[in-house]
């Protein structure tokens, strides 16, 4: 095919996406990366981290990015991490390495877990205990699941559907007297919970959370996919293994070949940020918060009342989520608690939400 051709071909391909920047996209915990971002992906696009003696200067700027996280998160000293394609793989990885150091195969977990941990606990034949809760995982209810069986605890910091936190604190205490581990969620809500007023504690501030998945491309504004799993010790050594053909002998994780781009980008979008335009973000989509909560009031519109830049609408969930895609519009869907979530994200401005309720407003009637 002559390029031209090609090139007209996948820009029609292109024009059938939607764009975060004229934001209809209302339900996904993702967002146009920083520009600083873009710029240095395509400068490193053909970096393989699965093979860092190659790539050592990409190797230092993925420990680089490491780092940032693991000063957010409060980590101790003697932390091991790795960059990841993002939560399912944070999560995956931290239930197999649980698994390998307690030799015991259930997990205690919120029902509003992310699906990753189904697809972590089939993959690894693990049990989940999975504790019922109406927006979030109540302590008392964690420790009633636990039980000499128990591998590990999961606590999620702004869960899926709700953006609510689970009991992390109490949670984290009993985990540490009861010699267990606990790993946090943290892939949504650890670059928005650090910069709220009162924020509740979820990180390794919290002797007994043992490792946290969070992701530098949803509230990270890096581009995909740039996640996180942050371990208290070096428990990677539980999953490594030996490499034969990279001229880097050893893999600890999931994948083999690893965008070094994603690294990159992520340091480059990181540090331009820092942690003050990190909270300028995140004040800025709860302020979009609270001028969505307004309108939905005025308005007559039952909604959860949200902690994070998560807004779950109570209504008949299927049929609005299907209307509201007729206008284009498209949000987020949880059948089984029959709510549509929208996601304040960095690129949904005021002027869709205000757009949005109107038309939300029509399909309720
Ligand atoms: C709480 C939570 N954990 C994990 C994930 C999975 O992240 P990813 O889609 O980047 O694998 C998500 C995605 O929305 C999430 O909300």
């Amino acid at each position: 095919m002559e390029k031209k051709e090609l090139i007209e071909e996948i820009e029609k391909a292109r024009e059938k996406d939607f764009r975060f920047k004229d934001s209809h996209i209302l339900g996904s915990m993702c967002t146009s990366p920083h520009p600083i971002g873009k710029k240095i992906y395509s400068k490193f696009i053909e970096t393989n981290l699965g093979d860092p003696e190659l790539f050592p200067g990409t190797k230092e700027l993925e420990r680089k990015a490491i780092e940032f996280v693991a000063k957010l998160l409060h980590a101790p000293s003697g932390y091991a991490a790795s960059m990841t394609s993002g939560g399912t793989e944070s999560n995956i990885t931290a239930m197999w390495i649980f698994r390998e150091a307690s030799n015991k195969n259930v997990v205690v977990l919120p029902k509003h877990a992310h699906f990753s941990f189904e697809k972590a606990l089939r993959m690894l034949k693990m049990k989940g205990v999975y504790i019922k809760g109406k927006y979030n995982m109540a302590a008392k209810d964690f420790k009633k699941g636990v039980s000499k069986e128990t591998c590990c605890g999961v606590a999620i910091a702004g869960n899926t559907t709700y953006g609510y936190i689970d009991e992390i604190e109490e949670i984290a205490d009993f985990c540490y007297d009861e010699h267990i581990f606990l790993h946090v969620d943290a892939a949504f809500g650890g670059f928005v919970i650090p910069f709220l007023k009162n924020a509740p504690k979820f990180d390794f501030s919290l002797k007994g959370v043992s490792s946290i998945s969070i992701d530098a491309h949803k509230m990270g504004l890096s581009p995909i996919p740039a996640g996180f799993l942050i371990l208290r010790e070096n428990w990677l050594d539980l999953i490594k293994v030996r490499s034969k053909c990279t001229h880097t002998r050893w893999q600890a994780g999931l994948l083999g070949t690893r965008p070094g781009a994603a690294a990159a980008a992520a340091y480059a979008v990181m540090h331009h940020m820092g942690m003050e335009g990190y909270k300028k973000v995140v004040e800025k989509c709860m302020d979009n918060v609270e001028y969505l909560k307004r309108l939905l009031d005025e308005n007559g519109i039952e909604y959860v009342p949200p902690r994070l830049n998560v807004v779950a609408i109570k209504c008949d969930a299927e049929r609005i989520a299907m209307e509201l895609k007729r206008r284009g519009w498209m949000v987020g869907l949880d059948e089984s608690e029959n709510v549509i979530r929208l996601v304040i994200m960095p690129h949904v401005k005021k002027k869709f939400i205000a757009a949005f309720v109107e038309d939300l407003k029509k399909v309720m009637r």
